[in-house]
Protein backbone atom coordinates (compact mmCIF):
# COMPACT_ATOMS: atom_id res chain seq x y z
CA UNK A 1 0.00 0.00 0.00
CA UNK A 2 1.21 3.38 -0.76
CA UNK A 3 -0.15 6.37 1.34
CA UNK A 4 -0.24 9.35 -0.70
CA UNK A 5 2.60 12.23 0.18
CA UNK A 6 4.55 9.63 1.74
CA UNK A 7 7.55 9.53 -0.93
CA UNK A 8 10.70 12.16 0.51
CA UNK A 9 14.21 11.07 0.94
CA UNK A 10 14.17 7.43 2.58
CA UNK A 11 10.43 7.57 3.05
CA UNK A 12 8.83 4.47 4.49
CA UNK A 13 5.65 2.69 4.70
CA UNK A 14 4.66 3.06 8.28
CA UNK A 15 2.58 -0.54 7.83
CA UNK A 16 5.83 -2.00 6.40
CA UNK A 17 8.13 -0.58 9.09
CA UNK A 18 11.88 -2.02 8.92
CA UNK A 19 13.87 -3.26 12.24
CA UNK A 20 15.48 -0.62 14.12
CA UNK A 21 18.70 -1.06 13.10
CA UNK A 22 18.09 -2.49 9.27
CA UNK A 23 21.67 -1.97 7.30
CA UNK A 24 22.81 0.01 9.85
CA UNK A 25 23.84 -2.61 13.36
CA UNK A 26 24.07 -0.88 16.57
CA UNK A 27 23.07 2.66 14.88
CA UNK A 28 19.86 4.44 16.69
CA UNK A 29 16.87 5.39 14.25
CA UNK A 30 15.97 8.50 14.18
CA UNK A 31 12.10 9.02 12.59
CA UNK A 32 12.02 12.37 11.13
CA UNK A 33 8.86 13.88 10.54
CA UNK A 34 7.41 16.31 7.73
CA UNK A 35 3.96 17.74 7.84
CA UNK A 36 1.91 19.40 4.92
CA UNK A 37 3.00 21.27 2.10
CA UNK A 38 6.57 20.71 3.37
CA UNK A 39 7.20 18.75 0.47
CA UNK A 40 6.64 21.81 -1.69
CA UNK A 41 9.74 23.44 0.36
CA UNK A 42 12.08 25.26 -2.34
CA UNK A 43 9.52 26.45 -4.15
CA UNK A 44 6.65 27.56 -1.65
CA UNK A 45 7.30 31.26 -0.12
CA UNK A 46 11.07 31.23 -0.04
CA UNK A 47 11.54 34.54 1.32
CA UNK A 48 9.75 32.82 4.83
CA UNK A 49 11.28 29.27 4.43
CA UNK A 50 14.13 29.71 1.84
CA UNK A 51 15.27 28.24 -1.01
CA UNK A 52 16.39 24.67 0.19
CA UNK A 53 14.21 21.77 -0.63
CA UNK A 54 12.71 19.10 1.74
CA UNK A 55 15.35 16.98 -0.01
CA UNK A 56 18.35 19.36 1.45
CA UNK A 57 16.67 19.12 4.60
CA UNK A 58 16.87 15.61 5.17
CA UNK A 59 20.19 14.97 3.75
CA UNK A 60 21.74 17.79 6.12
CA UNK A 61 19.85 15.95 9.09
CA UNK A 62 21.08 12.46 7.87
CA UNK A 63 24.43 13.13 7.21
CA UNK A 64 24.57 14.87 11.08
CA UNK A 65 23.05 11.84 12.62
CA UNK A 66 25.67 9.60 10.83
CA UNK A 67 28.63 11.98 12.08
CA UNK A 68 26.76 11.36 15.52
CA UNK A 69 26.20 7.18 14.91
CA UNK A 70 22.70 7.52 14.24
CA UNK A 71 20.49 6.57 11.72
CA UNK A 72 17.69 8.75 10.10
CA UNK A 73 14.19 7.72 8.64
CA UNK A 74 11.99 10.05 6.91
CA UNK A 75 8.30 9.92 6.42
CA UNK A 76 6.73 12.96 4.59
CA UNK A 77 3.13 13.57 4.57
CA UNK A 78 -0.10 16.08 3.78
CA UNK A 79 -2.23 13.49 5.85
CA UNK A 80 -2.10 13.41 9.78
CA UNK A 81 -3.22 9.67 9.97
CA UNK A 82 -0.23 8.95 7.75
CA UNK A 83 1.77 11.07 10.40
CA UNK A 84 0.23 9.25 13.58
CA UNK A 85 0.68 6.25 11.92
CA UNK A 86 4.55 6.26 11.64
CA UNK A 87 4.56 7.58 15.08
CA UNK A 88 2.81 4.70 16.34
CA UNK A 89 5.51 2.68 13.98
CA UNK A 90 7.86 4.25 16.00
CA UNK A 91 7.52 2.77 18.80
CA UNK A 92 9.86 0.41 20.38
CA UNK A 93 11.61 0.82 17.43
CA UNK A 94 12.98 4.42 17.16
CA UNK A 95 15.32 5.78 19.50
CA UNK A 96 13.58 9.79 18.90
CA UNK A 97 11.42 11.64 16.85
CA UNK A 98 12.76 15.13 15.16
CA UNK A 99 9.34 16.33 13.65
CA UNK A 100 8.25 19.69 11.97
CA UNK A 101 4.53 19.13 11.71
CA UNK A 102 3.96 22.61 9.02
CA UNK A 103 0.78 23.62 9.74
CA UNK A 104 -0.79 20.97 11.94
CA UNK A 105 1.46 22.60 14.94
CA UNK A 106 -1.49 24.53 15.67
CA UNK A 107 -4.51 22.45 15.31
CA UNK A 108 -3.69 18.63 15.76
CA UNK A 109 -5.03 17.23 18.77
CA UNK A 110 -4.37 13.40 17.29
CA UNK A 111 -0.79 14.34 16.18
CA UNK A 112 -0.13 15.72 20.39
CA UNK A 113 -1.57 12.23 21.39
CA UNK A 114 0.30 10.11 19.34
CA UNK A 115 3.59 11.95 20.15
CA UNK A 116 2.40 11.69 23.81
CA UNK A 117 2.18 7.87 23.38
CA UNK A 118 5.82 7.59 22.14
CA UNK A 119 8.59 6.73 24.76
CA UNK A 120 11.58 8.85 23.84
CA UNK A 121 12.81 12.23 23.03
CA UNK A 122 10.60 14.63 20.33
CA UNK A 123 12.45 17.83 19.10
CA UNK A 124 10.11 19.97 17.34
CA UNK A 125 11.86 22.28 14.60
CA UNK A 126 10.37 25.30 12.44
CA UNK A 127 12.05 26.87 9.94
CA UNK A 128 10.61 30.23 10.38
CA UNK A 129 9.82 31.54 14.48
CA UNK A 130 6.03 31.17 14.08
CA UNK A 131 6.00 33.12 17.35
CA UNK A 132 6.90 36.36 15.07
CA UNK A 133 4.37 35.49 12.42
CA UNK A 134 0.17 35.80 12.47
CA UNK A 135 -1.35 35.24 16.04
CA UNK A 136 -2.59 31.57 14.65
CA UNK A 137 0.86 30.32 14.57
CA UNK A 138 1.82 31.17 18.04
CA UNK A 139 -0.06 28.17 19.40
CA UNK A 140 2.00 24.92 18.97
CA UNK A 141 0.06 21.60 20.03
CA UNK A 142 3.33 19.31 19.47
CA UNK A 143 5.26 21.98 21.74
CA UNK A 144 3.90 20.13 25.28
CA UNK A 145 4.89 17.06 24.34
CA UNK A 146 8.17 17.89 22.66
CA UNK A 147 11.16 17.59 24.65
CA UNK A 148 11.87 20.96 23.22
CA UNK A 149 12.11 23.21 20.16
CA UNK A 150 14.12 24.67 17.69
CA UNK A 151 12.70 27.66 15.57
CA UNK A 152 13.24 30.92 13.24
CA UNK A 153 16.93 29.25 12.52
CA UNK A 154 15.97 27.57 9.18
CA UNK A 155 17.51 24.68 7.70
CA UNK A 156 19.98 25.04 10.26
CA UNK A 157 17.37 23.74 12.83
CA UNK A 158 17.06 20.30 11.52
CA UNK A 159 21.24 19.76 12.17
CA UNK A 160 20.71 21.52 15.34
CA UNK A 161 17.67 19.02 16.59
CA UNK A 162 20.06 16.16 15.34
CA UNK A 163 22.43 17.35 17.81
CA UNK A 164 20.47 17.66 20.89
CA UNK A 165 18.77 13.96 19.90
CA UNK A 166 22.62 12.59 20.32
CA UNK A 167 22.96 14.80 23.37
CA UNK A 168 19.67 13.57 24.53
CA UNK A 169 20.39 9.52 23.78
CA UNK A 170 23.76 9.58 24.97
C1 LIG B 1 6.46 25.74 9.71
C2 LIG B 1 5.63 26.82 10.39
C3 LIG B 1 4.14 26.52 10.30
O1 LIG B 1 3.40 27.57 10.91
C4 LIG B 1 3.72 26.42 8.85
O2 LIG B 1 2.36 26.07 8.77
C5 LIG B 1 4.57 25.50 8.07
C6 LIG B 1 6.02 25.49 8.29
C7 LIG B 1 7.97 26.09 9.67
O3 LIG B 1 8.78 25.21 9.43
O4 LIG B 1 8.32 27.28 9.83
O5 LIG B 1 4.10 24.79 7.18
O6 LIG B 1 6.33 24.53 10.46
Amino acid sequence: MTEPGVALGAAVDPAEVAPATAGQPGRPLVLLLSGPNLNLLGDRQPEVYGSATLEDHVAAATEAAASAGLAVEHVQSNHEGVLIDAVHGARGRCAAIVINPGAFTHYAWGLHDALAAFDGPVVEVHLSNPDAREPWRRTSVVSPVATGTIAGLGGHGYVLAIAAVARLLA
